[in-house]
């Protein structure tokens, strides 16, 4: 399953709110980024590996001299400029039919299981496919502070990372939602707005974004479970 890796890394952490952006964030004796780039730099599969870092980043080079193999290229604006700018990195290297997954460098907990179930089942599909989870929680829609409805949540799903499309597919929907004045939150935002159905593919709660200090110390807890399971 040969593929490339786009990690976007160039997020200031806002709501982490913290003096170190979240994705050089201590977490079980490594920074967050590299548990996040751990099961790629393990795959035999991944060709080569690109990470999106914001201009201002003191902190890359401090982990990148074990990383010889990653290529750095500076982030935008937002999430999706940071991705666009990480594929235009590959572009002498990736054919226009090649598989590119992107993660974000946030999420620090995927599973090389869950990696192969989401490679496996992107790859067999026409468009691509990303992981999600489904909505566990009861949804009300809120107009002025109060409940106008409960949303049947039976076909709601919580996007996550690895989100795996072709190389050309993606590079086309992000510019064409750029021309259009608009930044997609996700690899899969953009390439709906082209008319096409990525497949979702059921992640783990495991795989959490983190956002807040909260999510970190779960991280450390699954990564401590992981670890004690061998
Ligand atoms: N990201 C990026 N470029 C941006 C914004 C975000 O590469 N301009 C990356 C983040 O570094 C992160 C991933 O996209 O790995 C997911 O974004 P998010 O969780 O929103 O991170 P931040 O934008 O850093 O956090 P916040 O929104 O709280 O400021
Ligand atoms: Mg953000």
């Amino acid at each position: 399953m040969a593929y490339w890796l786009v990690m976007p890394a160039a997020g200031s952490g806002q709501r982490f709110g913290s003096g170190i952006p979240k994705q050089y964030a201590p977490l079980a004796g490594r920074t967050v980024i590299e548990h996040s780039l751990a099961p790629f730099l393990s795959d035999a599969g991944c060709r080569g590996i690109v990470v999106a870092i914001a201009s201002a980043d003191d902190r890359w080079g401090s982990i990148s001299g074990s990383l010889p193999h990653v290529a750095a290229v500076t982030g935008g604006a937002e999430r999706s400029r940071s991705v666009r700018n990480g594929l235009a990195a590959l572009a002498e290297r990736a054919a226009a039919d090649d598989w590119v997954a992107v993660h974000d460098a946030a999420r620090p907990c995927l599973t090389p299981m869950l990696r192969d179930k989401l490679l496996s089942a992107a790859m067999t599909h026409p468009v691509g496919a990303l992981l999600a989870v489904r909505v566990a929680d009861t949804l009300k829609r809120e107009a002025d502070g109060v409940v106008e409805s409960t949303i049947d949540r039976s076909h709601l799903w919580a996007a996550q990372t690895p989100q795996v499309f072709r190389y050309r597919d993606l590079c086309q929907a992000l510019d064409s939602a750029f021309a259009a004045g608009r930044a997609p939150t996700d690899e899969a935002q953009a390439i709906e707005w082209i008319g096409r159905r990525p497949l979702l593919v059921e992640g783990s709660v495991d795989n959490l974004k983190i956002t807040s200090v909260v999510q970190l110390r779960l991280a450390e807890a699954i990564l401590a479970g992981a670890a004690a399971c061998g």
